[in-house]
């Protein structure tokens, strides 16, 4: 029996997915309905596109209540994604739902919780994870054909300020979020483990958004990944992969790649034929993501493995480090905090298989207390003196922001009179 899709918001990824899904065999794939804000979009789009027999509507909610539904793409801003997961998982609709999936890792925290509870199918559209280039890197991978892998370099790039939702914070603008999540999603599946470090610089827009972000990532074990994002100009586009046998290029658009290159041999995997239309690039690609989340379905599953809840929740962490490293705050995370009387100390480097963490401060007193998306114990107190220690475990994700709160002395590293303080972190091992 086919699988029956609705498709919620009418908007361009949209109509790329559904054009995709509608040139799969409709034993397998049927689009049902289609839901936009403006029933006469929605009925543009279903005729626009040949959607035969697909209902319209003029609202989100309809499709939620269609009954025949069985897993709804919402192809909506990243804004939506929360409130519209949480809207179709109520209505018992399995959910597919374009990156990034949340505004922040609270958000997504609760959309997994609720998917489970509801049980219920939940993916983020990482649909880079579906083609079949990402299958050969990761038999290579797995069968160590490059040793050991400890470096990776990814950029990802191209002049798009001209589109309001990448650059107007409220609809959830920035490089990073629109971009730079398809960085993070390799560096996952290249190292699978945590990183034990994050660095990261970027600009920001009058709006208070990313343009560009350059990102460090420590893993144990010496291994690095080293990504660029940008949403002013052109960068490579492409990804290597490099071990101590030899190096893997994903030598054009890693994150929707149709071909793969091995110590200078190369191995192409065409995309699916049909008439597709490109909005962006390797659109067809979409008929991979979309089969994936038939054979989960008809398996029972509620998350597929190439693109597990894991991997998202990991992969919204960083995002939200990142961003309270080059300090860019969306309204979804809640108003900031005021740390005063507290100090805001921003990390800037971290090393590999920390123990503890030298805050470099003279003169200072107080408790330490890393603020949430901190994993693991880093309460600690700071002595009183110079080249104060905090401990903390070893199995942690560093935030990169630490509130101190100061009882006594504050040095020239301290601003007396604001709430941040800008100061490198530096491990002691
Ligand atoms: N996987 C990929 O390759 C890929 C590629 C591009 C984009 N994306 C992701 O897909 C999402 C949409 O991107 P897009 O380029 O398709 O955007 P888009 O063309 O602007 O469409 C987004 C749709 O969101 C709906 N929407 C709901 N609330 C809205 C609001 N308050 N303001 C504006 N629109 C609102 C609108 O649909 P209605 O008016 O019909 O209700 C709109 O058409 C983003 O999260 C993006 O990251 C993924």
């Amino acid at each position: 029996m086919a699988t029956k899709w609705g498709i919620c918001s009418a908007g361009k990824v949209s109509r790329d997915f559904s054009v995709a899904v509608n040139l799969l065999p409709s034993e397998e794939h049927k689009i049902i309905a289609v839901a936009s804000r403006e029933l006469t979009k929605a009925k543009q789009f279903v005729k626009n596109y040949k959607l035969d027999n697909t209902k319209a509507y003029g609202s989100y909610q309809q499709l939620a209540d269609d009954s025949n539904v069985e897993v709804v793409y919402i192809g909506a801003i990243h804004t939506e994604h929360y409130k519209l997961t949480t809207l179709f998982l109520m209505h018992g609709k399995h959910v597919l739902c374009e990156k990034p999936a949340a505004m922040n890792s609270a958000q997504l925290d609760e959309m997994i919780r609720l998917a489970d509870k509801k049980k219920l199918f939940f993916m983020e559209g990482l649909w880079s994870r579906f083609f079949p280039v990402y299958r050969q890197l990761r038999h290579e991978l797995d069968t160590q054909s490059l040793g050991t892998v400890r470096y990776l370099h990814a950029t990802l790039g191209s002049p798009i300020t001209g589109v309001p939702r990448l650059v107007k914070k409220e609809l959830g603008g920035g490089s990073l979020l629109d971009l730079g999540i398809y960085l993070l999603q390799l560096a996952c599946f290249v190292f699978e483990d945590p990183p034990i470090g994050v660095e990261s610089t970027g600009s920001l827009n009058e709006e208070g958004v990313d343009e560009k972000v350059a990102i460090t990532l420590h893993y144990s074990g010496n291994r690095t990944a080293q990504l660029s994002c940008d949403i002013t100009m052109w960068l490579p586009n492409k990804a290597m992969v490099c071990g101590s046998k030899g190096i893997i290029e994903i030598p054009d658009k890693f994150w929707c790649p149709t071909s793969i290159v091995k110590d200078g041999e190369r191995k192409d995997f065409p995309l699916p034929k049909g008439e597709f239309i490109e909005r962006w690039f390797n659109t067809p690609g979409f008929q991979y993501q979309a089969a994936a989340v038939r054979e989960s379905l008809l398996k029972g599953e509620l998350q597929n493995a190439s693109a597990p809840h894991k991997d998202s929740t990991l992969i919204h962490q960083l995002m939200d480090t990142i961003r309270k490293q080059i300090g860019v705050h969306y309204d979804a995370d809640g108003p900031i905090p005021n740390s005063n009387p507290s100090y805001s100390v921003n990390a800037t480097s971290y090393s590999i298989n920390a123990q503890m963490i030298d805050f470099g401060l003279v003169g200072c007193n107080g408790d330490v207390n890393c603020d949430e998306g901190v994993k693991g114990d880093l309460d600690s107190d700071v002595n009183v003196g110079s080249d104060d220690d905090v401990k903390m475990d070893s199995n942690y994700i560093v935030n990169g922001t630490a509130d101190i709160k100061m009882n006594g002395k504050i040095d020239d590293n301290m601003d007396s009179k604001g709430t941040r303080c800008q100061c490198t972190l530096k491990t002691i091992n």
